[in-house]
């Protein structure tokens, strides 16, 4: 009999990618996506009557207000999408037995700690984005039986707004541009980490898991990097801080998650940052000059 796997948030940056790849690779089940005009998961009744009423056998939970600095103006809304849409999705799939998959973030973590961070490490988040996303993950172990949850960093791809598009985009209309160099991460290609979410999926994996491509930069190293290898160098690349940025949410500045987990229990390495976004830009993007 055909499972039914039910994304929420399918419509986002990673959903769209992840919908291609589960297609593909669960093609004997059905793959269902849902984003905010099928359902607002701020809505608890409506939420939980659609989804139970749908029968998932999965549900993949990655809808969320992702802005960082608009969540900092409005914690309000950041709580009740992040956390409690959290946690409606949580109750739903406990309703329906259903295995829930979370995508979380590295901003649960403080980025004191100096060196790549552990699934097992406490979390304390800087901001209220991070908060929130923790909260969530907190629903998500409270209600769900069989839960996984990914947390991830860094994430771009061919869909929705990130900071490659925001790049490239800056080097067609300036001669300069500014990148913060304090704060260290591994930039994640969304192709690359909707595979892993598939093979993690068909591991039956459970737990907290963290994925990202390999190897660390600095948001200056990696637009750098976006720059050379879509060929433009008539752009001059200043290295700021983040105090300079002046954002209104607090960043780690090192917030490398240590993959190690994912090589150990399902024997899955994920490539170089340097080599992902070199396949994304020459698939994706036309060399500009
Ligand atoms: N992007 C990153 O760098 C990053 C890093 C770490 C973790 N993550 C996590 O990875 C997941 C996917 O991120 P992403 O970058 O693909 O996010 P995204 O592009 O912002 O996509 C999230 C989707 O959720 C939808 N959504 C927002 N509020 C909703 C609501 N109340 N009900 C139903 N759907 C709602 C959004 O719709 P609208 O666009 O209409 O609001 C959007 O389609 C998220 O859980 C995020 O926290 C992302």
């Amino acid at each position: 009999m055909k499972r039914i796997l039910l994304v929420v948030g399918a419509k986002g940056m990673l959903g769209r990618v992840l919908m291609g790849i589960l297609h593909s690779s669960f093609s004997k089940d059905e793959i269902i996506g849902w984003d905010i005009e099928e359902m607002d998961i701020q809505k608890e009744d409506e939420s939980v009557a659609k989804i139970e009423k749908l029968g998932p056998e999965i549900v993949i939970h990655i809808a969320a207000y992702t802005d960082v600095d608009g969540c900092e103006l409005d914690k309000e809304k950041a709580f009740a999408v992040n956390a409690e849409g959290t946690k409606h999705v949580a109750l739903a799939a406990s309703k329906c037995r259903a295995k829930m998959v979370y995508l979380s973030t590295d901003y649960v973590f403080d980025g004191e700690k100096g060196e790549p961070y552990l699934e097992s490490d406490s979390p304390h988040p800087l901001n209220v984005y991070g908060h929130s996303k923790l909260k969530g993950e907190q629903y998500v172990q409270e209600w769900v039986k069989d839960s996984l949850i990914i947390r991830t960093q860094w994430l771009y791809g061919p869909f929705g707004k990130n900071f490659v598009a925001s790049i490239l985009q800056q080097a067609r209309e300036k001669s300069a541009l500014s990148i913060v160099n304090d704060q260290i991460g591994s930039p994640t290609y969304s192709a690359d980490l909707a595979k892993a979410i598939s093979e993690l999926i068909q591991f039956d994996a459970r737990g907290i898991f963290h994925v990202t491509n390999s190897d660390l930069c600095t948001w200056y190293t990696f637009g750098k990097a976006i720059l050379e290898l879509s060929g433009v160098n008539r752009v001059r690349v200043l290295p700021i801080s983040s105090k300079v940025l002046g954002r209104p949410a607090a960043r780690p500045s090192y917030s490398v998650l240590n993959c190690q987990k994912l090589k150990k229990e399902i024997g899955l390495t994920m490539r170089p940052w340097s080599e992902a976004l070199k396949d994304y830009l020459s698939t994706y993007r036309q060399p500009l000059s």
